[in-house]
Protein backbone atom coordinates (compact mmCIF):
# COMPACT_ATOMS: atom_id res chain seq x y z
CA UNK A 1 0.00 0.00 0.00
CA UNK A 2 0.96 3.75 -1.25
CA UNK A 3 2.65 5.68 1.72
CA UNK A 4 0.70 9.13 0.93
CA UNK A 5 1.62 11.25 4.17
CA UNK A 6 5.40 10.53 2.75
CA UNK A 7 4.54 11.01 -0.91
CA UNK A 8 2.88 14.01 -0.75
CA UNK A 9 5.78 15.16 1.61
CA UNK A 10 8.51 13.98 -0.94
CA UNK A 11 6.42 15.81 -3.67
CA UNK A 12 6.30 18.97 -1.25
CA UNK A 13 10.03 18.92 -0.94
CA UNK A 14 10.47 18.89 -5.04
CA UNK A 15 7.63 21.89 -5.71
CA UNK A 16 8.46 23.83 -2.46
CA UNK A 17 10.58 27.23 -3.06
CA UNK A 18 10.57 26.27 -7.17
CA UNK A 19 9.00 29.26 -9.19
CA UNK A 20 8.91 27.22 -12.36
CA UNK A 21 5.76 25.51 -12.80
CA UNK A 22 6.92 23.00 -15.97
CA UNK A 23 9.68 21.21 -13.91
CA UNK A 24 7.46 20.93 -10.72
CA UNK A 25 4.99 19.14 -12.67
CA UNK A 26 7.82 16.96 -14.29
CA UNK A 27 9.16 15.93 -11.46
CA UNK A 28 5.65 15.49 -10.00
CA UNK A 29 4.88 12.87 -12.43
CA UNK A 30 8.27 11.83 -12.35
CA UNK A 31 7.80 10.59 -8.76
CA UNK A 32 4.25 9.34 -8.71
CA UNK A 33 4.84 7.47 -11.83
CA UNK A 34 8.11 5.77 -9.89
CA UNK A 35 6.06 5.33 -6.57
CA UNK A 36 3.09 3.95 -7.60
CA UNK A 37 3.28 0.58 -8.17
CA UNK A 38 1.59 -0.83 -11.68
CA UNK A 39 1.06 2.59 -13.25
CA UNK A 40 1.43 2.94 -17.26
CA UNK A 41 0.66 6.76 -17.45
CA UNK A 42 1.20 9.37 -14.93
CA UNK A 43 0.64 13.22 -15.71
CA UNK A 44 -0.82 16.84 -16.27
CA UNK A 45 -3.28 18.37 -17.92
CA UNK A 46 -3.62 22.15 -17.94
CA UNK A 47 -6.60 24.56 -18.48
CA UNK A 48 -5.98 26.35 -21.82
CA UNK A 49 -8.35 29.12 -22.86
CA UNK A 50 -11.41 26.41 -21.64
CA UNK A 51 -9.60 23.19 -22.73
CA UNK A 52 -7.22 20.52 -21.05
CA UNK A 53 -3.88 20.56 -22.88
CA UNK A 54 -1.59 17.60 -22.07
CA UNK A 55 1.06 18.66 -19.56
CA UNK A 56 4.19 17.28 -17.95
CA UNK A 57 3.67 13.25 -17.86
CA UNK A 58 5.59 9.89 -17.67
CA UNK A 59 4.39 7.11 -20.34
CA UNK A 60 3.67 6.92 -23.64
CA UNK A 61 2.95 9.66 -25.90
CA UNK A 62 -0.90 10.77 -25.01
CA UNK A 63 -3.85 12.81 -27.03
CA UNK A 64 -2.95 16.65 -26.72
CA UNK A 65 -6.16 18.22 -26.26
CA UNK A 66 -9.49 17.13 -23.98
CA UNK A 67 -12.78 19.16 -24.06
CA UNK A 68 -14.46 19.87 -20.70
CA UNK A 69 -16.87 17.42 -20.86
CA UNK A 70 -15.17 14.73 -22.70
CA UNK A 71 -13.34 11.62 -21.25
CA UNK A 72 -12.29 10.77 -17.98
CA UNK A 73 -10.48 13.49 -17.21
CA UNK A 74 -12.82 16.00 -18.53
CA UNK A 75 -15.47 15.09 -16.95
CA UNK A 76 -13.41 15.13 -14.07
CA UNK A 77 -12.90 18.76 -14.84
CA UNK A 78 -16.64 19.41 -15.54
CA UNK A 79 -17.56 18.24 -11.90
CA UNK A 80 -14.78 19.28 -10.29
CA UNK A 81 -14.54 16.13 -8.06
CA UNK A 82 -11.98 13.23 -8.73
CA UNK A 83 -13.34 10.52 -10.74
CA UNK A 84 -12.27 6.95 -10.13
CA UNK A 85 -13.02 4.28 -13.33
CA UNK A 86 -12.69 0.43 -12.28
CA UNK A 87 -12.55 -0.06 -16.07
CA UNK A 88 -12.76 2.43 -18.33
CA UNK A 89 -13.86 0.10 -21.25
CA UNK A 90 -17.25 0.47 -19.64
CA UNK A 91 -17.13 4.54 -19.22
CA UNK A 92 -18.59 6.14 -21.88
CA UNK A 93 -16.73 8.44 -23.93
CA UNK A 94 -13.17 6.87 -22.47
CA UNK A 95 -10.61 8.79 -24.67
CA UNK A 96 -8.04 5.41 -25.19
CA UNK A 97 -4.48 6.95 -25.53
CA UNK A 98 -3.14 3.73 -24.75
CA UNK A 99 -5.06 0.66 -25.61
CA UNK A 100 -2.96 -1.03 -22.73
CA UNK A 101 -5.21 0.70 -20.40
CA UNK A 102 -7.97 -0.68 -18.06
CA UNK A 103 -8.67 1.55 -15.22
CA UNK A 104 -7.95 5.63 -14.43
CA UNK A 105 -8.20 7.82 -12.11
CA UNK A 106 -8.34 11.65 -12.62
CA UNK A 107 -8.31 14.42 -9.78
CA UNK A 108 -9.19 17.95 -11.02
CA UNK A 109 -6.56 20.97 -9.62
CA UNK A 110 -8.70 23.61 -8.13
CA UNK A 111 -7.46 27.02 -6.98
CA UNK A 112 -10.32 29.14 -5.75
CA UNK A 113 -12.92 26.71 -7.26
CA UNK A 114 -11.65 26.99 -10.83
CA UNK A 115 -10.07 24.13 -12.47
CA UNK A 116 -6.74 24.59 -13.54
CA UNK A 117 -5.92 21.53 -14.78
CA UNK A 118 -6.08 17.83 -13.55
CA UNK A 119 -3.93 14.84 -12.93
CA UNK A 120 -4.60 11.77 -14.29
CA UNK A 121 -2.89 8.00 -13.60
CA UNK A 122 -3.11 4.84 -15.48
CA UNK A 123 -2.92 1.47 -15.03
CA UNK A 124 -3.31 -2.19 -17.34
CA UNK A 125 -4.67 -3.43 -14.03
CA UNK A 126 -8.91 -3.39 -13.71
CA UNK A 127 -9.94 -1.98 -10.43
CA UNK A 128 -5.95 -0.68 -9.61
CA UNK A 129 -7.32 2.50 -8.07
CA UNK A 130 -8.99 2.23 -4.67
CA UNK A 131 -10.95 4.88 -2.29
CA UNK A 132 -7.24 5.21 -0.72
CA UNK A 133 -5.55 6.02 -3.80
CA UNK A 134 -7.83 8.77 -4.32
CA UNK A 135 -7.74 10.35 -0.96
CA UNK A 136 -3.73 10.08 -1.10
CA UNK A 137 -3.64 11.43 -4.56
CA UNK A 138 -5.97 14.44 -3.60
CA UNK A 139 -3.35 14.83 -1.08
CA UNK A 140 -1.13 15.03 -3.38
CA UNK A 141 -2.88 17.96 -5.40
CA UNK A 142 -3.38 19.65 -2.63
CA UNK A 143 0.13 20.40 -2.48
CA UNK A 144 0.14 20.82 -5.64
CA UNK A 145 -2.33 23.51 -5.53
CA UNK A 146 -0.78 25.42 -2.86
CA UNK A 147 3.28 25.00 -4.03
CA UNK A 148 2.90 24.90 -8.18
CA UNK A 149 -0.49 27.19 -8.75
CA UNK A 150 -0.20 29.97 -5.94
CA UNK A 151 -3.51 28.64 -4.32
CA UNK A 152 -4.44 29.32 -0.47
CA UNK A 153 -6.00 26.40 -0.46
N1 LIG B 1 -8.07 8.37 -20.80
C1 LIG B 1 -8.13 9.79 -20.64
C2 LIG B 1 -7.30 10.49 -21.69
C3 LIG B 1 -5.91 10.81 -21.27
S1 LIG B 1 -4.90 9.48 -21.29
O1 LIG B 1 -5.39 8.43 -20.39
C4 LIG B 1 -3.36 9.88 -20.87
C5 LIG B 1 -9.56 10.27 -20.67
O2 LIG B 1 -10.48 9.50 -20.98
O3 LIG B 1 -9.79 11.44 -20.40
Amino acid sequence: MTDYLALSEDVEALVRDVPHKTACLANAAALLYMTLPDVLWAGFYLMEKGTLVLGPFQGKPACVQISVGEGVCGTAALRRESVLVENVHTFSGHIACDSASNSEIVVPILVHGEVVGVLDMDSATLGRFSKQDQTGLEQVVRVLERHVFGGDV
